[in-house]
């Protein structure tokens, strides 16, 4: 899973690289830059090597799979004979069988993906490149999306399974990108690939062929990319922008559902009463929006369901009577799109809410909604979240009666003008191993969310739980100080598990719309369930980044993780 570029235009390293930086989102483990003459790759962040002018380049950010963070396996990978020389996002899953064909041939890395650069130096050996790639699309299984670079050739060749690629085409030349946002500032003009294609990318042009028994040519089509959304950072860390955004971000979508997307809205509605169920999809943060989701749907009286992706097809039988909904972010999650995949096999019909516009997962569905957040950088979600929340509160809304956009900007509002107090907060729980969050019904999927956030930014184990579970297990681990958020919405539920925790030593860090005597509250001025539900996310999201800034650690890049994770 990784970031790649493929460039045929005079350019040069700096704006080569300046492009791959827009993708690090898709990984951060090490980069690595091939042009006509310069060959350079590292362990860590993209950082500038020596600048020099070229015709052609590639470049590559990975998020380490096969084989681990170290120079050798940085991409580009190469043959033998430094003649071919390649970046891949995906993963040959057969690359050991394929590999041991490769007989005499000598590997420098422990990646899947050199495997690529010695089968087509083997092939190229007896046969021209459009029959070598024939033979890669047969041979080869799992994803990939491949930019072949060739000394001496004036041509760039990219092969497309399963991981995105797409192509901008400039005044000046083209350019090969995962993703349109790394050539957002120099072209509207992108080309999508489809499944099984290979393009033959030069200065000049561009020729599109598929793989079906043969390689046929293709006519392709030119799509206008609107941007929205800006990338400028005023902040010390995306993080606190995408949080302080929130309030906006909500305003653009609700002017957005209620205008440009109404009909859209529309249909969606129509299709879920035309379905026997709705079942949501869905990874990581974008999977606790879906619980909201079913929450919202079925107070509405509408049965809704939601799996995690990656198992979405050993949990749940689905039919042609079924409506899918996939929400992510990036719309480019390989686990969501396998589910879709499958799904679509039988026959299910698909809706999505993503917030990349253009991305694989709206060009799957019938109708897709753009929940409008605007680019998220951070790999933590924040933003997005929030307004898939609020896109599926909507949704919900319309079988039940209209919501109210303006209680739940004010109640974030609210929140973020208490940061002073939970950044005091924060600074009592940067030294804990562990933490709860608990919360009961709307506020079960917030608990879950603010977890996450927290191990993630702030590598602390955390766990978000329903509250009713807590005596069946987890309150053996409740010691004499031990945090737990309480998500008190005044039911008694909630606060006798608050108290229970209490009553064994635990420290309970009250997020409350009532009067407690459980502890010093994080004050919740909430009047509805989204808005309550919404400002506690957002005092989890405040509290986490703080810990993380006194912990002093990478608050927007977190060890190990990627922004959209593009593999099984
Ligand atoms: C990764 C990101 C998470 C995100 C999840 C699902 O794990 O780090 O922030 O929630 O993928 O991504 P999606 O783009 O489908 O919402």
């Amino acid at each position: 899973m990784c970031g790649i570029i493929g460039v045929a235009k005079k350019t040069n390293t700096e704006e080569v690289l300046g492009m791959l930086k827009r993708l690090e989102y898709r990984g951060y483990d090490s980069f690595g830059i091939a042009t006509d003459s310069v060959f350079e790759k590292e362990v860590g962040e993209i950082k500038p090597v020596q600048n020099s002018e070229c015709n052609m380049a590639i470049a590559h950010t990975r998020w380490a799979t096969h084989g681990s963070v170290t120079r050798e396996n940085a991409h580009p990978h190469s043959d033998c004979s430094n003649k071919i020389f390649l970046v891949h996002n995906g993963i040959i899953s057969n690359y050991q069988s394929l590999k041991a064909g490769l007989k005499g041939h000598v590997f420098k890395s422990e990646t899947d993906t050199e495997v690529i650069a010695h089968f087509f130096e083997e092939k190229l050996k007896t046969m021209d490149i459009k029959e070598a790639v024939k033979e890669f699309f047969r041979a080869a299984a799992g994803e990939f999306a491949i930019v072949l670079m060739i000394k001496g050739d004036s041509n760039l060749y990219a092969l497309k399974r399963g991981s995105p690629l797409s192509l901008g085409v400039t005044k000046d030349g083209n350019i090969l990108a995962s993703d349109i946002y790394a050539f957002s500032d120099k072209t509207q003009d992108a080309i999508f690939f489809h499944e099984d294609e290979f393009a033959i990318i030069s200065k000049a042009g561009y020729e599109f062929y598929r793989m079906y028994d043969d390689l046929e040519p293709q006519k392709k089509e030119i799509t206008k990319v609107e941007w929205s959304g800006t990338v400028e950072k005023k902040y010390d860390h995306y993080m606190i922008k995408e949080i302080y955004e929130q309030p906006e971000a909500i305003e653009r979508l609700q002017l957005s559902l209620q205008s440009a997307q109404k009909e859209k809205l529309e249909n969606l509605k129509e299709m879920i009463k035309q379905s026997k169920r709705t079942v949501f999809v869905a990874s990581g943060t974008s999977y606790h929006a879906t619980l909201l989701g079913v929450y919202f749907l079925n107070q509405a009286g509408v049965e809704a369901h939601t799996m995690i992706a990656s198992e979405f097809q050993n949990f749940y039988l689905v039919d042609k009577d079924t409506l899918i909904i996939a929400v992510s972010q990036s719309g480019e999650t390989m686990d969501v799109i396998e589910a879709l995949h499958g799904m679509k096999g039988k026959g299910a019909k698909i809706a999505s809410f993503v917030n990349v516009p253009y991305s694989t997962i709206q060009r799957m569905s019938n109708v897709s909604v753009n929940i409008e957040a605007g680019q998220e950088i951070c790999v933590a979600s924040t933003k997005a979240f929030t307004n898939q929340a609020v896109g599926l509160a909507y949704l919900a809304s319309l079988f039940n009666g209209g919501m109210d956009f303006q209680k739940v900007t004010n109640s974030i509002k609210h929140i973020i003008s208490q940061e002073q107090k939970i950044k005091e907060i924060a600074k009592t729980l940067k030294k804990k191993e562990d933490m709860y969050i608990i919360g009961r019904g709307f506020l079960y999927p917030v608990a879950r969310e603010v977890a996450l956030k927290v191990k993630e930014i702030s590598y602390i184990h955390a766990e978000g739980m329903m509250g009713g579970e807590l005596k069946h297990g987890t309150l053996a681990l409740i010691e004499k100080d031990t945090p737990v958020i309480a998500l008190v919405n005044g039911k008694t539920e909630i606060v006798s598990n608050a108290m229970e925790i209490k009553a064994r030593g635990g420290r309970i860090i009250p997020f409350t719309n009532s009067d407690t005597t459980l502890g010093d509250p994080i004050n919740i001025n909430a009047e509805d369930e989204l808005s309550f539900a919404l400002a506690a996310t957002v005092a989890g999201q405040l509290l986490t980044y703080h810990i993380a800034r006194e912990k002093n650690l990478p608050i927007d890049k977190p060890r190990n993780l990627a922004k959209s994770v593009t593999v099984k």
